[in-house]
């Protein structure tokens, strides 16, 4: 059954920004969450225009009361059938070597604020026997990339947290899937400086996605190819590995705004 009340963090733009706009249509009610009042308004009317019910709540995901209590009452007032935790940063990598302040930060609101987000309408959606909650992740999560170490691991936590949440609420009737893109051309897209192989627009990536969760996939891999790699790179002895990441270095700029 395809889901008509969803909530979607990060989905002031890119990624979240496109799926919200994917899944709009007359008889779908979205709540849109980020931090900027603005493109969150912009998102919201172009939702509307597409006749779904749309509205904005401005939220940092890192807020863990305030994400709670947003969370509960806008279940309480209409059942949440599907919550993507989409909401990630790519901070930027300054400096020769990586440093604490930017791996926190990446595993703050890429790890942390997606739990902060799904969490807290596990209970509801177990008291119902039903819902479904989706944590957006990367291929990163397979990858140790040298380049960005933080954003590997924040990634690979929530695919691992997303697993096993996935198994111990199957018996439960809710299901938990782990969204893992490649490349996206989004603003995060913009400001990587490094070999983007196979990379796909933002609609692109929320067909994928939509298609991976309305077959319930445990992890919603794209594309194909990519995916194999990332995937093979662990399993690979080190040197090996070593071959292929060297392709993957990269800088991440600061954001423009
Ligand atoms: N682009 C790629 O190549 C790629 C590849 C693999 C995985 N991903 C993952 O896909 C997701 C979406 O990425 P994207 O490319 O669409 O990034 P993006 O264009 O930079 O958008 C990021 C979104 O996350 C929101 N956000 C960031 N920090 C937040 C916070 N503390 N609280 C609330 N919202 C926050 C931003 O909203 P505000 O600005 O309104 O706060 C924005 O809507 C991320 O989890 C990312 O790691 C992206």
């Amino acid at each position: 059954m395809e889901p008509t009340r969803i909530v979607i963090s990060g989905a002031s733009r890119g990624i979240g920004a496109a799926l919200a706009r994917l899944y709009a249509a007359p008889g779908v009610d979205l709540v849109l969450l980020g931090r900027d009042g603005e493109r969150l308004a912009e998102q919201v009317a172009l939702c509307r225009a597409k006749g779904a019910i749309a509205e904005a709540v401005l939220l940092d995901v890192r807020d863990r009361d305030g994400m709670a209590e947003r969370l509960q009452a806008l279940d309480a007032a209409a059942p949440v059938d599907l919550l993507v935790a989409n909401a990630g940063v790519a901070l930027p990598t300054e400096g020769p070597l990586p440093d604490a302040a930017t791996a926190q930060g990446e595993i703050e609101t890429n790890l942390l604020g997606a739990l902060n987000t799904a969490l807290p309408l596990v209970p509801a959606m177990v008291q119902r026997g039903r819902g479904q909650i989706a944590l957006v992740s990367s291929l990163a999560a397979f990858a140790p990339l040298p380049s960005s170490p933080g954003y590997s691991a924040s990634k690979a936590a929530l695919l691992v947290y997303g697993l096993a949440l996935r198994e111990r609420l199957r018996a439960e009737g809710v299901q938990v899937n782990v969204v893992c893109p490649g490349y996206v051309d989004t603003d995060m897209g913009a400001r990587y400086r490094g070999w983007r192989p196979l990379a796909m627009s933002a609609e692109q990536a929320a067909r994928r996605i939509r298609g991976g969760l309305a077959r319930d996939q445990a992890v919603v891999a794209f594309p194909r190819r990519l995916a194999l790699a990332a995937r093979a790179s662990m399993l690979v002895p080190e040197r090996l590995r070593r071959l292929g990441l060297a392709a993957f270095r990269f800088r991440i700029d600061p954001a423009e705004r």
